[in-house]
């Protein structure tokens, strides 16, 4: 990625000059964008056109192409193909730039340009709107300013050396003009970013506001890179080394984590339907149901052998289970996603460490629901119980419930019709007695480690 540095201020402020010499000794390329409004005002008094009559300006732009281009470091504008660097530095010319910069279309025309280069360049960019509007995502920006009478002054001796005629007052009053029009245009007006760092040069010389303009852009530069390895280095430790919570015993099961009779009824009623034609369909049987928890608010975690698993752990569970499901299945058929819903299913983001579906996790488990989990992420295609992912045991610890190990188990690798499937529920996990009793990283490793051990061992034929 380049490295931009907005560089803005009113005009005479020396922007240019300094500019130059900053990117010189930094080696970056100078980008100078009052160049270019400078070389639009040139073609249009060249061509006779008012430079009042926006809609002849605007009309005149498809005729316009500015390039720039670059000779031992020295930035050169290309009008259709002349080279005009020199030539757009009258005081006619000045004050037609600060007209024609005033229609929203010329800003619009040089912008995409403006931010072409400084995509694929380190670049120091000097103009009026540079950290607000062309680059106000720029690494470094710096408001360059200078009273109107020491800008007068300067403006007043190059003019001078170039054997121009106008006087110190025509030159000060030009300045307060450009001023008035570049800060109250409609469009981009000219202000300081809120992040600029604010340099006077009234009272330095070239050299000293060289020297002062590299300095703010290395000290931030650096300060820059330190606070992102910093956020990099906090944000790698809030991964690896989660803050370790004290983790409370089991919550007893409240009244808070019961469902609705309405809701319970209706889901009785659904599950009755859904057990029997399960039965139907496949030579099913549960074992060890004295191990579910009578109330909600329980883990269940499961291997994971097909799509009927979140059915076959809930069939023999009083309490509604929520399971989660791939994003894509909620996308693919409105009406399946109705019914994955209303059998509790919620989307997860595969593979997005999505930290969304834990919150959302321990909703449900506080609302009153079971919750069943597939700690292998995908379906074992041969049957062996793959490696757990530590999930399963952050959201136990964190929500402080049990855990029931769920064995499902059938012969081959798909369902058919009349399949033996064999569903076992085991003794619930509970972390505080299997000595994990914060959320740290060991203590995370113990309860996934013990889910997968216990579903391992009802997994068997
Ligand atoms: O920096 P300069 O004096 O060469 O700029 C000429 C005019 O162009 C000036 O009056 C303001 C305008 N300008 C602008 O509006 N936006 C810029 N980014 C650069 C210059």
């Amino acid at each position: 990625m380049s490295i931009n540095i907005a560089l803005d201020g009113p005009s005479g402020a020396g922007k240019s000059t300094i500019a130059k010499k900053a990117a010189a000794k930094l080696q970056y390329v100078y980008v100078d964008t009052g160049a270019m409004y400078r070389s639009i005002a040139c073609f249009i008094l060249e061509k006779g056109v008012d430079l009042n009559d926006t809609e002849k300006v605007i009309a005149a732009l498809p005729e316009i192409s500015i390039k720039l281009a670059y000779t031992d470091g020295a930035q050169h504008v290309l009008l259709n193909g002349e080279d005009v660097s020199d030539k757009i530095r009258t005081p006619e010319i000045s004050m037609g730039a600060s007209k024609v910069s005033a229609v929203p279309e010329v800003r619009e025309f040089l912008l995409d340009l403006q931010k072409n280069i400084a995509k694929e360049n380190n670049i120091i960019m000097d103009g009026r709107d540079i950290g607000t509007v062309v680059l106000p995502n720029a690494d470094v920006k710096i408001f360059l300013t200078a009273t109107a009478e020491e800008r007068a002054n300067r403006r007043f001796k190059e003019l001078q050396e170039k054997g121009d005629s106008s006087t110190y007052e025509e030159v000060l009053r030009d300045i307060e003009q450009r001023d008035y029009n570049d800060t109250h245009r409609e469009i981009a007006p000219l202000k300081k970013a809120e992040d600029a760092v604010e340099i006077d040069s009234s009272d330095l010389t070239l050299d000293q506001s060289v020297d002062e303009v590299c300095r703010v852009i290395e000290e931030t530069l650096k300060k820059k890179s330190a606070d992102e390895t910093k956020s990099a280095g906090e944000e790698k430790s809030k991964k690896s080394d989660r803050k370790p919570r004290k983790l409370a015993p089991v919550r007893p099961i409240t009244k808070e984590r019961k469902l609705g009779h309405f809701h319970m009824f209706w889901y009785t009623v659904l599950r009755v339907i859904v057990n029997a034609l399960y039965h139907i369909y496949y030579d099913i049987s549960f074992e060890g149901t004295e191990n579910i928890p009578k109330d909600g608010g329980n883990i269940f975690a499961s291997n994971h052998r097909s799509y009927q698993d979140p059915v076959f752990a809930a069939l023999p569970t009083r309490v509604p289970m929520s399971f989660m499901a791939k994003e894509e299945l909620f996308k693919q058929n409105k009406a399946f996603a109705l019914l994955i819903k209303t059998f509790g299913a919620f989307p997860v983001t595969r593979g997005s460490g999505d930290t969304a579906v834990i919150d959302t996790s321990i909703e449900k488990l506080e609302k009153g629901r079971n919750l069943t989990i597939f700690p292998e992420g995908t379906r074992s295609k041969d049957g062996k119980v793959g490696k757990g992912k530590t999930g399963v045991a952050l959201i136990a610890a964190i929500a402080q419930t049990k855990v029931v190990p769920v064995g499902i188990n059938f012969k081959g690798s798909k369902l058919k019709f009349r399949s033996k499937v064999v569903v076992r529920f085991g003794k619930p996990i509970i972390p505080e007695e299997i000595g994990a009793t914060s959320t740290d990283t060991k203590a995370l490793k113990i309860i996934k480690n013990t889910i997968m051990e216990k579903i391992t061992e009802l997994v068997h034929d």
